[in-house]
């Protein structure tokens, strides 16, 4: 199922501004929410008993509990509620559960297990579709351009911020983490995720977690596994080689939980290799747990269960979501199974324990919930800088960034950027408090709405210019548009794309956009284009224009940030955390998604690497962005230590203006054997001073050097010759130096200390 956008053509308004604009006054502190339950108060524990024991490990304190919960106590435990009317199945959410929210387990008063209020996402604190009230907060920009930051403590920040708003709002579980790699551009749901590198993903995405697990919020790392489109994901099959997983899908994974340790884990609605994500025992026992060592528990998507024995079996814990799966399979069918001893009571209290070994090891005992006041405009502060980070500058031309004083007369066209910016849809929407700035746009309801958080980039640099004149046009009409251009020093031009969960899009931005651009950029050459999407899209238009920013979507402080990055108060720093094809022709699968069984011949060649092997030029490579300064990186060393590569150089900035970049560090063996030439193998962000400069280093994983052996059940890094890569991006190599690495396998349970 495809969205577009509906464009209601509108009379060209040209606005002329000359005054400065006040800036708005900054959102005050927002109560708890007005018309929406309060929590239920909370009762000091009347039964005492081991687990009341802080001193005691979370196992401990999970055993000693589980031990004096009754069979129901347990069986209520691992059944989760949606949290919000769903008239479609006539189904009234309970009363106790936070209005519009994900999911509630109720509490067990007698033992004063806390209820646990489940909240979407990883944008921030989202409000679903159906629920008459919205929650106003914070949304961070997209988890894509959180990983175009490449910055370890902007993705923690923002994970506190979104974190601290869960706790606040009364939520104690957040359905925040996900790190699917970016395997196809066209997935619906590639801004919610990491990126195409699994170092790069986990990395982000695990410090995201910590960030949110900070609060005494759980939270669920997802959607687990291979779950890399939206076409067909109830039944769609993903078919991908064990070993190829194990290296790029499923090492992702790895990476962010052995980071963050995230409480919980969510399985994915599809099937792998043949069997549901979340009955599938090789991945919920066998890698998660057996391989991983996963403490926590596993819960399923809303309607992602398909059965009682098997997905118990194979290491579900919790059912959420009722009523979205066909039956409630861990109401009374478990109860059935255990009466029939197709259930064991230890499964019963294996899956109960591994739900409150989360609760006790993130503190939700110790730390009940009560709703509170949030630092709105401090909050809006760290999604700015968020979607700063993120920005990456792709082409600039003739230096036309940033707008400088001389341009006199500046034409914005398109994207409603006189209004707001784009949002991605779905459960993880996150409704702004000052409401949708373009209401009313196709689909209106889910995934929809198609949401514009009222940030105006023009309005911001209307403010920053006061001695421009700012005219805005609308798009729909191309001649009146190119007449604006032409009539302008220089031109901005929008372009989005609309992408959300339940549906793929084309590699492009949405409707006539392209043509759009085309006629824009023919008008007047000093067009730069600022692409608001959830993903990668094809720029058929690339040689005509100036200047090219992808700010992904930016959050709900994105205007200003956008506006920040133009006109020079910002010195873009991002980089892509995905390749940027040509056209779909140059991607492994072009006719892809496919509905039925989606095999992903590429195998662990994502993104770069597929690019790589097949020596296919991108429109813009993995790793790359540009900056309004200069950076040289030089003096690469290389040591091996007990197998382990560190690599160090020196970064200076010799440019003009503070600013920031990536070291990125590829590693290669000399003899071939990996799914491509080379892999990220380590990376920094350092901040420089004009002039200025910084010695860094980074210690490559020693699972970045392996194959998977999948009959041997081990790591397997060969011996010999590896080439050791100071990179601007996966084609920009700058430095290589030579290492031996000595023969070495390591078990599956092997992990970084
Ligand atoms: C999504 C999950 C989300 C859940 C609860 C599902 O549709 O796939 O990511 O956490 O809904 O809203």
């Amino acid at each position: 199922m495809t969205f577009r956008v509906v464009a209601v053509p509108l009379l060209l308004i040209a606005t002329t501004a000359t005054a400065q604009v006040a800036a708005p006054p900054p959102p005050a502190k927002v109560a708890p929410d007005a018309g929406m339950p309060a929590l239920p108060t909370w009762t000091k524990p009347a039964l005492r008993g081991a687990w009341n024991d802080t001193k005691r490990t979370p196992d401990a304190r999970a055993k000693a509990l589980v031990a004096a919960m009754t069979r129901e106590e347990k069986h209520a435990l691992v059944f989760g509620y949606f949290g919000t009317d769903f008239p479609v199945s006539l189904y009234i959410a309970p009363k106790e559960a936070l209005e519009g929210s994900a999911g509630y387990v109720p509490p067990i008063a007698r033992l004063c297990i806390p209820a646990q209020f489940q909240t979407d996402a990883g944008v921030g604190v989202a409000t679903q579709g159906g629920a008459k009230n919205k929650r106003g907060r914070t949304a961070l920009p997209s988890g894509l351009a959180i990983a175009a930051g490449w910055d370890l403590s902007v993705a923690r920040a923002g994970g506190a911020m979104i974190g601290d708003e869960a706790r606040r709002s009364g939520f104690n579980v957040m359905l925040a983490g996900g790190v699917n790699l970016l395997r196809e551009p066209r997935n619906g749901r590639n801004f919610e995720y990491g990126g195409e590198d699994p170092l790069l993903a986990g990395t982000i995405v695990g410090e995201q977690v910590i960030g949110i697990q900070s609060n005494h919020v759980i939270s669920t790392i997802k959607h687990y596994a291979i779950n890399d489109q939206e076409t067909d994901r109830n039944t769609g099959n993903s078919i991908l080689d064990h070993s190829a997983a194990r290296v790029s899908d499923l090492l992702a994974f790895q990476f962010a939980i052995e980071r963050a340790t995230p409480g919980s884990i969510m399985c994915s609605y599809n099937r792998v290799d043949g069997t549901h994500a979340c009955e599938n025992s090789w991945l919920l026992t066998d890698v998660l747990r057996t391989d991983w060592g996963f403490k926590g528990y596993v819960m399923s998507d809303w309607g992602a269960t398909h059965s009682t024995v098997a997905a118990v079996t194979a290491g579900l814990d919790q059912d959420s979501g009722f009523p979205f799966d066909t039956k409630p399979f861990f109401g009374a069918p478990l109860r059935e199974a255990l009466a029939q001893g197709t259930v064991k009571p230890a499964q019963l209290d294996l899956m109960s324990e591994r739900i409150l070994h989360a609760m006790f090891a993130q503190g939700l005992f110790e730390h009940p919930l009560q709703q509170q006041a949030i630092d709105m405009p401090a909050h809006a502060a760290v999604s700015r800088n968020a979607a700063e980070a993120g920005i990456v500058l792709l082409k600039n031309e003739r230096n036309l960034l940033p707008l400088v004083a001389k341009a006199k007369r500046i034409a914005i066209i398109g994207g409603h950027a006189d209004k707001g910016v784009l949002a991605g849809g779905g459960s993880s929407l996150v409704y702004p408090a000052e409401g949708n700035a373009v209401p009313g746009i196709a689909p209106t309801t889910w995934p929809g709405p198609i949401m514009y958080y009222p940030s105006s980039p023009m309005e911001e640099i209307k403010r920053q210019l006061p001695g421009a004149t700012v005219r805005f046009a609308d798009g729909s009409y191309l001649a009146a548009a190119a007449a604006l251009a032409r009539d302008s020093d220089v031109v901005i031009v929008f372009g989005t794309q609309w992408a959300g969960e339940s549906f793929d899009v084309p590699m492009a931005l949405d409707g006539q956009q392209d043509a759009l651009i085309d006629a824009v950029a023919s008008a007047n050459r000093n067009t730069a284009v600022v692409l608001e999407t959830g993903g990668p899209v094809a720029m058929p238009w690339i040689d005509k224009v100036g200047a090219v920013v992808a700010a992904w979507y930016p959050g709900t402080a994105g205007g200003a940030a956008i506006a920040n990055v133009l006109t020079g108060r910002v010195n873009p720093s991002g980089r892509l955390p995905v390749t940027f094809a040509r056209s779909v022709d140059q991607l492994p699968d072009p006719a892809a998604p496919h509905s039925g069984d989606v095999v992903y011949r590429e195998g662990a060649a994502v993104g770069y690497k597929w690019f790589d092997s097949k020596a296919l030029k991108p429109l813009f490579p993995f790793g790359y962005g540009l900056s309004y300064s200069r950076f040289d990186t030089s003096g690469l060393r290389a040591s091996v230590a007990d197998g382990t590569i560190s690599a160090s150089f020196t970064v200076r900035n010799s440019g003009a203006v503070a600013g920031a970049t990536v070291g990125q560090v590829y590693i290669a063996p000399v003899a071939g054997g990996w799914e491509a030439p080379k892999r990220l193998g380590g990376f920094a962000k350092v901040s420089l001073g004009a002039g200025a400069s910084q010695s860094v280093s980074v210690t490559v994983d020693p699972r970045l050097l392996a194959t998977w052996d999948e009959a041997g059940h081990q790591w397997r890094i060969a011996g010999g010759s590896y080439r050791v890569m100071l990179a601007d991006s996966a084609v920009d190599v700058k430095q290589t130096v030579t290492v031996t690495v000595p023969a070495r396998t390591m078990p599956a349970t092997w992990r970084a200390r």
